[in-house]
């Protein structure tokens, strides 16, 4: 355990999970809001990762939640555990009594902790937001205020990832403790396909779902058309609703050109927001909305919604902003697994159809 010698009037951070992300982005952000937040306290169940990450910013250190949950040091909880302990760490917080809890994405992996969720938090009051960083970014927030109609009457949409792996990135921005070594995926075997649309959809593409939902009113309709893998990693998914024609695409690579963009198109107005890459903290995004023959740019600004996310939740922990609806996200969350489970039968179903041709043909 380490003194602190944090500024007296912040927040208290308290990080439940001291991995890559918390290593390799919240610490970055948070050192850049030192007149807001302070880290007190760093859970890992690996002591080891626990101790050497709270050293470097002079937090305490624990292996247990209820140690963290029980620091009086820790107004606000960030959850950035493996993504099947965040239902059950959400909730703990928010009946710990904490004033706002950070939940890195995906916040609940099926419907019923979603709602779990959504019950703790009216019960509670406890303010909670998912680390969908986009959503918090100047560049994303610039394009909300300024798409008049585009919402409404967009017909086509496309969210686009090109990425080296990640932890490319995390290797530049900071030294990682501990990183199991990532072996080579089976691409014969038919599971392994479907863990990798799932993984892509539920680990990369909902990062900008919630994007693409503002764009589809018609959400709870959405159809998956085709679905394939793209190698080493990534998708290409068509997708429909009554309304609406969505692409999503990712392919991470040994790209030296990493982009990341959202477009949505309608009869006559375009907007085209390119994010800055994962794990970059410099920078925001860029919204560039075509009207008519006129261009508009908004950004870069400042900072991204690494940082965008921080300074939310502080806002939420002091009582100066209202919080996301719990049913905003649940419906973000339920959109992605709709996606999820849509892609993986489309996939199946192909399968099958190939296989019945290829039967057909040796019959
Ligand atoms: N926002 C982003 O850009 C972004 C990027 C990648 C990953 N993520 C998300 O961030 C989260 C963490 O990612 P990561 O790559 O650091 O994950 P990771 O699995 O590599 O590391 C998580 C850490 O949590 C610890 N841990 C395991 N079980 C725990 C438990 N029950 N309680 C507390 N800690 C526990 C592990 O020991 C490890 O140190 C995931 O939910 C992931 O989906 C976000």
């Amino acid at each position: 355990m380490t003194a602190n010698h944090a500024a007296e009037g912040t927040l208290g951070v308290g990080i439940l999970g001291a991995g890559p992300v918390t290593q390799a982005i919240h610490l970055p952000s948070l050192a850049r809001l030192g007149d807001l937040l302070t880290v007190r306290h760093i859970m890992d169940v690996d002591a080891a990762v626990a101790g050497s990450v709270a050293a470097r910013v002079g937090a305490t250190y624990s292996t247990s939640i209820e140690a963290l949950l029980g620091d009086p040091e820790v107004d606000v909880v960030a959850i950035c555990s493996p993504h099947q302990f965040h239902a059950e760490q959400v909730i703990a917080a928010c009946r710990a009594g904490k004033k706002a809890v950070l939940c890195e994405k995906p916040f609940a992996w099926n419907a019923d902790e979603a709602a779990q969720i959504s019950a703790v938090s009216r019960e509670t009051g406890v303010p909670i937001i998912v680390g969908a960083m986009h959503t918090f970014d100047p560049g994303w927030l610039a394009a909300v205020a300024n798409w008049g109609e585009l919402p409404e009457t967009a017909h086509t949409i496309r969210s686009s990832i090109v990425l080296p792996p990640n932890a490319r990135f995390e290797d530049f921005a900071t030294e990682i403790i501990t990183r199991p070594a990532a072996g080579t995926p089976d691409y014969s075997d038919a599971e392994v396909i479907m863990a990798m649309l799932r993984g892509g959809i539920m680990g990369l593409a909902i990062h900008d779902l919630p994007l693409v939902r503002r764009f589809t009113p018609d959400f709870a309709e959405v159809e998956v058309l085709e679905a394939r893998i793209v190698r080493p990693f990534g998708y290409v998914i068509s997708l429909r609703t009554p309304t609406r024609t969505i692409e999503l695409r990712a392919a991470m690579n040994n790209t030296w050109k990493p982009e990341w963009s959202f477009e949505a198109f309608s009869d006559d107005a375009a907007l085209r927001i390119d994010f800055t890459p994962s794990y970059v903290q410099a920078g925001s995004a860029t919204a560039t909305f075509s009207r008519a023959g006129e261009t508009t740019v908004h950004g870069p600004f400042a900072h991204n919604g690494y940082e965008g996310e921080w300074r939310e939740v502080a806002a939420l922990a002091t009582g100066t902003k209202q919080p996301p609806s719990a049913q905003t996200l649940i419906d973000d969350l339920t959109f992605a697994l709709d996606i999820a489970e849509a892609t993986v039968a489309c996939r199946y179903a192909d399968q099958n159809l190939q296989q019945a041709a290829r039967e057909g043909a040796h019959a």
